[in-house]
């Protein structure tokens, strides 16, 4: 903890939020247990470091003004059991293959970041859960409990803290190695190949956009007589949700050489919906790091609450500092969209939108399970890319819960599954996330909406 306040001009500090109410924290039971791992987590190196986060924020701005697109994606929660080279290699793919066809179609860069290697917390709506006349405390992730429904399970279990942090640090080790290693390297879009792709259409269109990059590259190289190089060298940034404060506390560090704060545990952290109040302990805390962050807005956000985030999150208006996340659902979009949009305005700050078409569209399927249909999923976008540009304004990125695993958990999509086949591969212990398939279904009709566009 030394150096810390010494060239620190601000009155802010990790700890300050403590003294406001935080929302979703769980309550566990052995405060000095928990006080020696956060001790531990505090002397720990860092996830990621400063000049990462200073590459992520500077190209945020570049998506803000128009001239990059971000691709936020990954599983609703990860488990610590999907910490395995096979799933981690799947998610990278997924992201690469899907930020190629949107690439091809957009004619941008695409700012790759995922919702991984980090994101083991999740909000719920309620404390406690009671099945057959027994309550327990409610799942809150790997970071803090277990899903069984048992009251060892499901206590608060400070060690875990530990464990996802070494989680995370695995995760990102090996996703830094594989990209070194040329995995993402744009000359060789075959290494990114998952194989399972089974219909038909999609793997033509798909590998036609490979090769038309293969083409573009070779054109340049025997054009120019250079290597593209390090263009054609793909980047990934980390995402989670920022909601376990005391986690997040611990990785936070003051950087001398930057002369500001870093949430160092990953690089671009994101308020969720339930925990964004103005006076909450999570709008404190990330008031004060420089990381690029992000904010879920829902229907429920006033104008005036919305204008008080951006002026209280982003005081000097700093490009690519904040992206707001806006997750309506395809009933509410176009309601409320043109609202926020023009409330952001009157604030005189600008902010990058970021469309989330997956938490304001979740339903439940006839069989009981948590679904999200594909065709509503790809309209919000749709009305979203509309709305923005009918205001004057743009539509920066889109924040998406996938995975590279042939799972069925949303339904629709070009194999159009049904409420039935969700029975057969329903993976997730939170919420449905496109399958493979799905995935690059909807980058291709994106890209193919961006190609009529232009
Ligand atoms: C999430 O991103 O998984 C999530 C819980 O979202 P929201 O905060 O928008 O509900
Ligand atoms: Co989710």
């Amino acid at each position: 903890m030394m150096n810390m306040r010494s060239t620190d001009t601000t009155t802010w500090h990790p700890a300050n939020w403590q003294s406001r109410k935080a929302q979703q924290q769980p309550v566990y039971e052995d405060a000095d247990a928990l006080s020696r791992v956060i001790a531990d987590l505090a002397r720990l190196p860092p996830i990621v470091v400063s000049w990462e986060i200073e590459n992520l924020r500077e190209q945020l701005a570049r998506a803000q003004r128009g001239e990059a697109f971000l691709l936020q994606g990954g599983d609703c929660a990860e488990n610590f059991a999907d910490c395995e080279s096979d799933h981690i290699a799947k998610q990278l793919k997924v992201l690469l293959q899907m930020s190629l066809v949107l690439l091809q179609g957009m004619k941008r860069p695409i700012v790759r970041v995922g919702r991984f290697a980090g994101q083991y917390a999740k909000p719920r709506s309620a404390d406690t859960e009671t099945r057959d006349g027994m309550t327990l405390p409610s799942y809150r992730g790997d970071l803090v409990n277990r899903p069984e429904f048992t009251a060892a399970a499901r206590r608060p279990d400070p060690q875990l803290l530990l464990r996802g942090y070494e989680r995370a640090a695995l995760t990102l080790n090996f996703i830094r190695a594989l990209v070194d290693g040329g995995f993402a390297d744009l000359h060789h879009p075959e290494y990114w190949d998952l194989g399972f792709m089974v219909h038909a259409e999609l793997r033509e269109s798909y590998e036609r956009i490979v090769h038309s990059i293969g083409d573009a590259l070779d054109f340049f190289e025997s054009m120019t007589g250079q290597q593209v190089g390090d263009a054609a060298q793909v980047e990934f940034f980390a995402s989670h949700e920022g909601l376990h404060l005391l986690y997040e506390q611990a990785q936070t560090r003051f950087i001398p050489r930057q002369n500001k704060w870093y949430n160092l545990s990953t690089h671009m952290p994101w308020i969720g919906m339930r925990t964004a109040q103005l006076d909450g302990a999570h709008v404190e805390f990330f008031r004060g790091i420089a990381n690029p962050v992000g904010v879920k807005i829902g229907a429920g956000m006033t104008d005036e609450w919305l204008q008080q985030l951006v002026t209280t999150l982003n005081p000097s208006n700093q490009p690519g500092r904040l992206a707001l996340i806006h997750r309506f659902g395809v009933k509410e979009v176009e309601k409320h969209l043109p609202r926020v949009i023009e409330a952001v305005r009157r604030t005189g700050h600008s902010v990058l939108w970021v469309c989330d078409p997956m938490h304001g569209n979740t339903e439940t399927s006839s069989g009981g399970l948590k679904t999200r249909r594909f065709e509503n999923i790809m309209k919000e976008i749709d009305v979203a890319f509309s709305v923005h540009r009918g205001a004057g304004s743009h539509l920066g990125g889109m924040h998406i819960e996938l995975t590279g695993d042939d799972v069925t958990e949303c339904t629709g999509g070009a194999r159009g599954l049904t409420d039935a086949d969700l029975q057969r591969a329903y993976r997730s212990q939170v919420d449905p996330r496109l399958n493979y398939e799905q995935a690059l279904e909807l980058a291709m009709l994106i890209a193919e909406r961006s190609r009529q566009q232009s």
